[in-house]
């Protein structure tokens, strides 16, 4: 991590023949796709690149890249770019490697079927280079990927990538959409790692690191301050550590099943003040966001609550309702709350819902009760 750190891929390189750089298009145009590159043959590796990956990957996309790597059958993959384009290499390492693996077999579809078979051991390491300060996918053991409009996990500690090189001059070409955006997410990883089932006093620190920091330098991030910027980009990794070993809870079954609607970090925070309602059922769940409630210089979860919806206020995330139409929403309502409730993370949830809990939490974040 730090200034400059980019230059670290020169002595993973050292170790390798051949390197794939998976890289986002802005990646490209900032010139840092070059610069990793360039390292890259420093090292005495042959180099290539495919770049302009897709935002929000689909199966499909993984498919149609494939090929192009198995020609030139790299044994160092490189992601640069956004969480999509560190979770769509982590999709690639496993088919490039594992060619008769179909998704359907490996991935979590729903919380009551686990994948007929488990991702084998891999061997080509992966170094993540986020551009973009909110998925964590640098760390995770997870993959995110769309089938059919919503979103589906690999998971699995083969996937993890190897390295992650944090250089905060690569979060400062955000836009400020995005450094909201990803932003938001990282709360949204915080405070959902922080209270799930299976939180530790390991992920603890972290999640409540990764909160404070949000708090403190979101707005200044979002404005383009680069020493904000840094500072949100290490919370984004301290959240990602945190729900590595957390989970995550029904914050982001919502969002992930109501993939189609708008990005994902803005879809969290839509849905956040509503699920910490839910939540706050549960009396020790309660306890927890008064203990991030303290943190941030509050006293109780209600007022953590109120924090937040005024939060997402100052940084003008809309409404559910300004992003899609009532009657495409509600068309949709059962299908999107079936799938959440199927979703692996309701495991970890502090409260079990109910579909019919799932779809009132849909409806009420849409109409902004
Ligand atoms: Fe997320």
């Amino acid at each position: 991590m730090g200034e400059g750190s980019l230059r670290y891929v020169e002595s993973v390189a050292r170790n390798y023949e051949r390197v794939m750089v998976l890289s986002s298009k802005s990646m490209r145009i900032h010139g840092f796709l070059n610069e990793v590159m360039d390292y890259a043959e420093e090292a005495g590796a042959e180099v290539d690149a495919i770049e302009g990956l897709p935002a929000e990957p689909a199966y499909e996309d993984v498919e149609e890249i494939l090929p192009r790597i198995r020609e030139f059958s790299p044994d160092l993959l490189i992601a640069l770019g956004g969480g999509s384009v560190i979770d769509i290499t982590k999709a690639i390492k496993v088919f490039y490697e594992v060619p008769d693996l179909r998704f359907e077999e490996v991935a979590f579809l729903d919380r009551f079927t686990k994948p007929v078979r488990i991702i084998p051991k891999l061997k080509t390491p992966l170094i993540a280079i986020p551009s973009t300060s909110g998925a964590g996918s640098e760390v995770s053991a997870a993959s995110v990927l769309k089938k059919d409009g919503a979103k589906y996990n690999l998971v699995s500690y083969e996937i993890a990538p190897e390295y992650a090189i944090l250089d905060p001059r690569l979060p400062r070409t955000m836009s400020e959409k995005i450094a909201r955006n990803s932003g938001l997410d990282v709360l949204v990883h915080g405070i959902e790692a922080y209270t799930t089932k299976v939180a530790t006093p390991f992920s603890d620190a972290m999640a409540l690191g990764a909160i404070k920091t949000v708090f403190k330098w979101l707005p200044l991030s979002v404005k383009g301050d680069g020493k904000a910027r840094e500072k949100i980009h290490y919370a984004a990794t301290m959240a990602g550590i945190a729900f590595l070993n957390a989970r995550l809870g029904i914050c982001h079954s919502l969002s992930h099943k109501a993939a189609w609607i708008g990005p994902h970090g803005l879809l969290n925070a839509t849905f956040l003040p509503y699920v910490i309602h839910f939540n706050m059922k549960d009396e020790d769940t309660r306890k927890k966001y008064t203990k991030i409630a303290r943190e941030i210089g509050f006293n109780t979860s209600e007022e953590l609550l109120e924090v937040i919806k005024e939060f997402n206020e100052m940084l003008g995330v809309p409404k559910l309702n300004e992003l899609v139409g009532e009657e495409t929403f509600l068309s949709k309502l059962d299908e999107m709350a079936e799938k959440a409730y199927n979703d692996p993370l309701i495991n970890f949830n502090p409260v079990e819902p109910s579909i019919e809990d799932i779809k009132e939490l849909y409806r009420k974040a849409y109409y902004g009760e």
